[in-house]
């Protein structure tokens, strides 16, 4: 998708709000058997992860949950990202000895996940683990294991539900695809 110029001929829909709400209710149950009652910090990847974020950790029942947030930054502005990313905003919460989940909007190079994860497994969390809303295949570089993902996308730009085209759609409770004129 090339640049901001692309005039946008429709919305394609791919996940109703339903279809969302069900997965992350499923994924929350899986991230819940997994870590029980023990210290866990959940790290939204700001901005495309905040809604998957906000229901996912209201959907958790662990006790000791702390939430913390990061802003990843890369090089350049085209949307397939460059190898060179940096932290635009860290964490707060001190991360060592404790399980760490990420919790990302959409891995698709999986470079800004390679980078994040080798940041904090630096950090010696107890464990270290990714929840992605959506994994897309088609352009995967970077060797990422995704182990609590929602949906499997083979292509498309999708937006919605946190995800941006241009800083626009982020606010659309389900998630469409975008199909250029
Ligand atoms: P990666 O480093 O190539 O895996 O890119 C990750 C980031 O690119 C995601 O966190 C999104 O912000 C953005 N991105 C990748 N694919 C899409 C898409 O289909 N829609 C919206 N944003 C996307
Ligand atoms: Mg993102």
């Amino acid at each position: 998708m090339a640049g901001q110029t692309l005039r946008v001929k429709e919305l394609r829909p791919v996940f109703t709000a339903e279809q969302i709400a069900g997965r992350v209710q499923e994924l929350a149950e899986m991230i819940d058997a997994r870590f029980g009652q023990e210290p866990l910090v959940a790290v939204c990847v700001l901005k495309g992860g905040f809604v998957f974020f906000s229901d996912l950790v209201r959907c958790l029942r662990n006790p000791r949950l702390e939430l913390d947030f990061v802003r990843l930054a890369s090089y350049g502005k085209s949307e397939v990202s460059s190898g060179h990313v940096h932290f635009g905003k860290d964490v707060e919460i001190e991360l060592c000895d404790k399980h760490v989940l990420v919790v990302e909007d959409i891995v698709d190079s999986g470079r800004s996940m390679r980078f994040l994860l080798d940041q904090f497994a630096a950090r010696k969390p107890r464990s270290l683990s990714l929840a992605a809303l959506v994994s897309k295949r088609e352009r995967r570089e970077a060797n990422v294991v995704v182990d609590f993902a929602g949906f499997d996308l083979q292509q498309g730009f999708i937006v919605g539900y946190g995800l941006d085209y241009a800083e626009q759609y982020r606010a659309l409770p389900g998630i469409y695809e975008i199909i250029p004129e």
